[in-house]
């Protein structure tokens, strides 16, 4: 009886240490991702942001750039990371110094997946334009871009030799590319539902899709290696254990999955959201963690098979996602269509677009610290009910050309009026 009580205790100390927070975006979390040596991080962010974060002592260095939410972020060789978002750029950041290095442009839609080659010379991409690119890093080359599928590429990873990029489609299809001559290599296969998510690893590939659908192929003869499809959908994020014996698998309705690689028998399964989406998912250095991300603007280190009470995802509701009924449609119409952009208080809450406390009366472009863009900075107008109005009567699109405001506009007039009466009175 004694000998157990020990056991409890010194057991509660180590598991605490397993669980941790990083915490400080503004914005649902969309991808992470751990560097080699397991001691640092990448989240990228709805809020426009990617945060680098030294793990065990959780700093952050915030890279600054994108104008739009990030939806991927990948170390490089070379003290070197790149993500890609909504703004359909891909940046290259230099992360010693906390800064870009360079921003490759060519897509025509949103960047929602990277991934480097082995040798690391070579970056790729999924756009929502449909196309893979291969981009050459260091300035070596032009972008190609390499078509075939029918709808939004979702996700890309090479291959353990760098030959082929795999590629992921809300088309429901995988293909395979070949990496010397930039062209289709062959259509792996169809799966009916669109694909978001793929996994390569030594001789076999698995993939998440819309339906649920999970499985594991064995790449050099295509046969069905083990369908780990659940009653959950969709499948959102894979990871692969450091040493390649575990693959981990987020949902939509919040759970994470761990899957052994030697007899793809389930190893775990534990709740990471209340409810809700598991977009970002990846193994810390030794593989003991799993860091997570979703709705909450606050990211998650779980131990792997979490059998912990630690706290999940989306345990308090997000403005947004409130009971309009209780609202005002002022109210209303703030979280719906602005509470995800912008906050309302001084405490810097950080948030793709400025802070909007005291907002009536200011001069465009002149919140301390925020990054605007050259257009904002360099407009001469005060905000006030009526340029407010402006703004969404005719679209920030129309009204302020160049913005990094979305493009949106709020056609019924009392919409408006409600709006600008609830900013007013919470500012
Ligand atoms: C998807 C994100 C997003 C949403 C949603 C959004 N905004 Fe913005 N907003 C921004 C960004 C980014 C900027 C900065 C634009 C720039 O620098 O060009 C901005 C700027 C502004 C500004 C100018 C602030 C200043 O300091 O000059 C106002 C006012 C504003 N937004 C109001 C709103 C209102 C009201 C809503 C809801 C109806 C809204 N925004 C919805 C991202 C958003």
């Amino acid at each position: 009886m004694r000998a157990l009580v020990c056991l409890t205790l010194m057991a509660a100390p180590a598991a605490a240490a397993d669980f941790r927070l990083l915490v400080g975006h503004g914005g649902p979390v969309m991808d992470a991702a751990v560097s080699h040596d397991g001691r640092h991080a990448l989240t990228a962010s709805f809020d426009n942001s990617v945060g680098y974060w030294t793990l065990g002592g959780e700093e952050v260095t915030w890279l600054e750039g994108h104008e739009a939410a990030v939806k991927t972020a990948i170390f490089l060789p070379g003290g070197r990371a790149a993500s890609g978002g909504d703004d359909f750029a891909i940046e290259v950041w230099d992360l010693q110094a906390g800064q870009r290095r360079e921003r490759l442009e060519g897509h025509k839609g949103q960047v929602a997946s990277l991934a480097v080659s082995p040798d690391g010379a070579l970056l790729a991409s999924a756009s929502w334009d449909g196309s893979v690119g291969l981009w050459p890093l260091d300035g070596q080359g032009a972008p190609q871009f390499m078509t075939g599928h029918e709808a939004s590429v979702t996700d890309v990873a090479f291959s353990p030799d760098g030959t082929l990029v795999y590629s992921t489609s809300a088309d429901g299809t995988i293909r395979a590319w070949d990496v010397a001559t930039a062209s289709e290599k062959r259509l792996l296969l169809s799966h009916g539902f669109g694909v978001n998510t793929i996994l390569v690893g030594d001789g076999w590939f698995a993939y998440g899709a819309v339906d649920g659908g999970t499985r594991v192929i064995d790449s050099t003869t295509d046969t069905l290696l083990a369908d780990l499809t659940l009653e959950r959908r969709p499948i959102l994020s894979m990871a692969l254990r450091p040493d390649g014996g575990e693959i981990a698998v987020g949902d939509g309705e919040g759970y994470v999955m761990t899957v052994s690689t030697e007899d793809w028998r389930i190893n775990g399964d534990f709740r990471a959201a209340a409810k809700g989406p598991v977009w970002a998912l990846a193994y810390t250095g030794d593989g003991e963690g799993l860091l997570g991300g979703g709705i909450d603007d606050t990211a998650y280190v779980w131990p792997a098979h979490n059998t912990l009470d630690a706290p999940i995802m989306a345990t308090v509701e997000r403005g947004f996602l409130k009971d309009p009924d209780k609202m005002s449609n002022g109210e209303r119409q703030f979280r719906r269509k602005c509470s995800i952009c912008h906050s309302l208080t001084e405490d810097g809450a950080r948030r793709a677009g400025p802070t909007l406390a005291g907002v009536f009366g200011r001069k465009a472009g002149t919140v301390p610290g925020y990054l605007y863009s050259e257009t904002l900075t360099g407009l001469d107008i005060e905000w006030n009910d009526e340029t407010i109005d402006l703004l969404f009567d005719l679209g920030p699109d129309h009204y302020i050309p160049g913005s990094k405001m979305p493009m949106q506009v709020i056609q019924n007039p009392d919409d408006r009026d409600d709006l600008i009466a609830y900013l007013k009175n919470n500012t």
